[in-house]
């Protein structure tokens, strides 16, 4: 969700503004993405290098964090969206944890949409917390060294009971993934677009969709093995 302290700036503005227009682009594709029946949406919300930003950024992402959970739990339940975070949630502030928690309970019987927060989210931080829970599984005998495979190492990430991402979007015309879902988007197709996040609406996620759409995912095959009529 990237290019909120641009669109700040570009109208003069404090770069929580652009953060706070942001929100109300997650509630839009959060509506769009239900309607268009897109069943699992991952929105990164604060990495772990997003730390380093001003304390003042911080705490005001933190209280947005806050204000979204607040306004959108009653939301999520009224359309039965699932709640889940990746990350390392327990490191966030006490009273964003609070209202994750509520949110998650109450919304943990859902199952046709998942709306996925990455909060204090990295793909080497979660690569790390795998290898060391999968190396302790291999030291207590539950998991056998010979035997590794993606299938088995996997359900060690955070993203264990989630499916690989078919569709990753960035904004703002940054074309890079920092550090979101490496190992999992190893087959995803991407989308670059140059519209900021507080801008983004229906009509872009309905187009990055489209695109998504005319791709072909061959998975390492060549593309007469997925349609040998050729
Ligand atoms: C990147 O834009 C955006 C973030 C680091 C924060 C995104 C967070 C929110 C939209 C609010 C909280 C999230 C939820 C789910 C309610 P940037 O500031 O790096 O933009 P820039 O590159 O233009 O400076």
């Amino acid at each position: 969700m990237d290019g909120n302290g641009r669109w700040a700036k570009q109208r003069g503005l404090p770069r929580i503004e652009g953060h706070r227009r942001g929100v109300e682009s997650v509630r839009t594709v959060l509506e769009a993405a239900r309607e268009m029946g897109i069943r699992y949406l991952t929105l990164y919300a604060f990495s772990v290098e997003n730390w380093k930003r001003p304390q003042e950024e911080v705490g005001a992402l933190m209280g947005l964090l806050e204000f979204f959970l607040k306004r959108e739990t009653a939301v999520l339940v009224r359309n039965r969206v699932r709640l889940r975070t990746i990350g390392r949630v327990c490191d966030l502030p006490d009273s964003v944890r609070q209202l994750l928690d509520r949110a998650i309970e109450a919304t943990s019987s859902f199952a046709d949409h998942t709306l996925v927060l990455a909060l204090n989210y990295g793909s080497r931080t979660e690569v790390i917390d795998a290898a060391r829970a999968y190396a302790a599984a291999v030291a207590a005998g539950k998991e056998k060294l010979n035997d590794s495979s993606w299938t088995t190492f996997s359900r060690y990430l955070s993203t264990a009971d989630l499916p690989d991402p078919d569709l990753v979007i960035r904004t703002s015309g940054e074309t890079r993934l920092s550090n979101f879902l490496l190992m999992q988007s190893a087959y995803a197709e991407f989308v670059f677009t140059p519209v900021l996040w507080p801008d983004f609406g229906k009509a872009d996620l309905a187009a990055a969709v489209a695109e998504y759409t005319r791709r072909e995912r061959r998975f390492g095959q060549t593309s007469d093995q997925l349609t040998p009529t050729g």
